[in-house]
């Protein structure tokens, strides 16, 4: 197993390119089950968990294939994806690759919508809680779904298709969203999805659709008003840039100082965020071509924050921000509203000297003078990168293992931060 090794105390200066979105590039690969012609997504980030649903979509008769790296781009950056469903062969996602990353549940939508029918495991991914998926049942089930538990797998059938309804959900869910967003695009007339998830990254997977020859009003809105489309059409799109990649530079460059050029980051995604970042001393500029991060001298100052569904600060980002806030000058108090047990990482943390006292869903940071370099854990994935944060500050060597966790969702960690002037080296096994 491969072992991230940091050496901390060094500022990290420079540019790091921010890669496509993973909440949006799993998603649009997923969208290809919707049509038999072909899909090209760009700019989609080379990550285990693309891979892990790469295998799943060819288990279904689907050809992905990669094409080769631009002139101009380093080793292991974003590239182009085609994907082809011609001919669905196989409608069972199976436990064994199921299991290894949440998303791929969302193909039980698409799925339906294509061929009636679909067989798919419950999920497993990150270890943050119980993570029902009761609210993608109801949803498919109102669009005329017959669903059934079978031995830890839902069997679901529509064998004369999907028909359009209007679905309100009791909660935001992104990935219920998402799963009902694409089977109502081929399904018989309207649906209608109330409190639907306003996360840019089914805004993305909304235009793709619509690209795709699927009509749909209030994308980006808490209303999606999709018109479904007997047939859909292959098409090109770009994956949106990486929000959450986004902040957790940031986030490491308030922790470390320095200043870095996020390149290809969109502000506008993650404003929320930004705005927390100001208030802790950092200083945010839009330019051109990214978002520009700097922190000279200021010190690090607490904040008080709870996580909520967008456009609010992002439950992926509060392990980061919570690393972040083991140095600053005060009390912090962080709040997680979206995942219970979503705290892993703070057991990993005070490893590292961090002190923070749990209660319920909030945890209460006291900044520290120092954290020294510890062996630590990764736990989940954005955990993981916290502890990522961490080290870059603690005197000395901190020593991350089991960073499969990291390279689900971080596209070569290592070489973007080391390029900006962190001690940070894979030790591979
Ligand atoms: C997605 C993201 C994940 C992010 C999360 C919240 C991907 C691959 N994953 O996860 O990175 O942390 O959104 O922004 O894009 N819930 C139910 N019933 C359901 C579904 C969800 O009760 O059927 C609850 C969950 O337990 C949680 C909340 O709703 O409390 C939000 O979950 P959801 O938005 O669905 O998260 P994911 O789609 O799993």
């Amino acid at each position: 197993m491969d072992r991230i090794r940091i050496v901390g105390g060094n500022r990290l200066n420079g540019t790091i390119p921010i890669s496509g979105a993973k909440n949006a590039a799993l998603p649009l690969m997923i969208a290809a089950i919707l049509t038999d012609e072909t899909l090209t997504l760009h700019n989609v980030p080379r990550l285990s968990d693309v891979r892990s649903l790469a295998q799943i979509l060819n288990n279904f008769g689907i050809d992905v294939t990669v094409a080769g790296k631009r002139a101009g781009q380093g080793e292991g950056y974003a590239r182009t994806m085609h994907l082809s469903a011609a001919e669905i062969v196989d409608t069972t996602a199976p436990y064994e690759l199921v299991a290894k990353m949440r998303a791929s549940f969302w193909v039980l939508g698409p799925l339906l919508a294509r061929c009636g029918k679909a067989r798919v495991s419950l999920p497993g991914g990150c270890a943050i809680g119980t993570r029902p998926v009761d609210l993608h049942l109801m949803g498919l089930e109102a669009l005329g779904a017959k669903i059934e538990l079978d031995a830890g797998y839902v069997v679901a059938s529509a064998p004369d298709g999907l028909t359009g309804a209007t679905i309100r959900f009791p909660k935001v869910s992104v990935g219920a969203t998402h799963n009902v967003l694409m089977a109502a695009a081929r399904a018989k007339g309207t649906t209608v999805i109330e409190n639907a998830a306003r996360e840019p990254e089914v805004g993305d997977v909304a235009r793709c659709l619509v690209a795709m020859g699927a009509e749909i009003d209030g994308i980006d809105t808490d209303t999606l008003v999709i018109r479904g489309a007997d047939r859909l059409t292959g098409t090109e799109h770009a994956v949106l840039p990486d929000r959450i990649e986004t902040g957790t530079y940031a986030m490491a460059v308030a922790m470390t100082g320095g200043e870095v050029l996020l390149e290809g980051a969109r502000g506008d995604l993650l404003q929320a965020a930004l705005d927390v970042l100001e208030e802790a001393g950092a200083e945010v500029t839009s330019t051109n071509n990214g978002l520009k991060v700097a922190r000279n001298g200021a010190a690090l100052h607490p904040v008080d924050v709870a996580t909520a569904p967008f456009p609010d600060f992002p439950t992926d980002l509060q392990a980061q921000l919570m690393a972040l806030m083991t140095r600053a000058d005060g009390v912090s108090t962080i709040t997680e509203t979206i995942f219970e047990n979503r705290f892993m990482h703070v057991q990993e943390l005070a490893r590292l000297g961090a002190d923070i006292a749990l209660d319920g869903d909030t945890a209460t940071v006291t900044g520290v003078d120092k954290l020294i370099g510890a062996p630590v854990m990764a736990t989940d994935l954005r955990a993981s990168v916290s502890l990522i944060i961490a080290a870059l500050a603690a005197e000395g060597e901190t020593m991350v293992q089991r960073v499969y966790h990291l390279d689900r969702g971080f596209e070569r960690i290592e070489e973007k931060l080391g390029n900006c002037g962190a001690a940070i080296e894979r030790i591979s096994a």
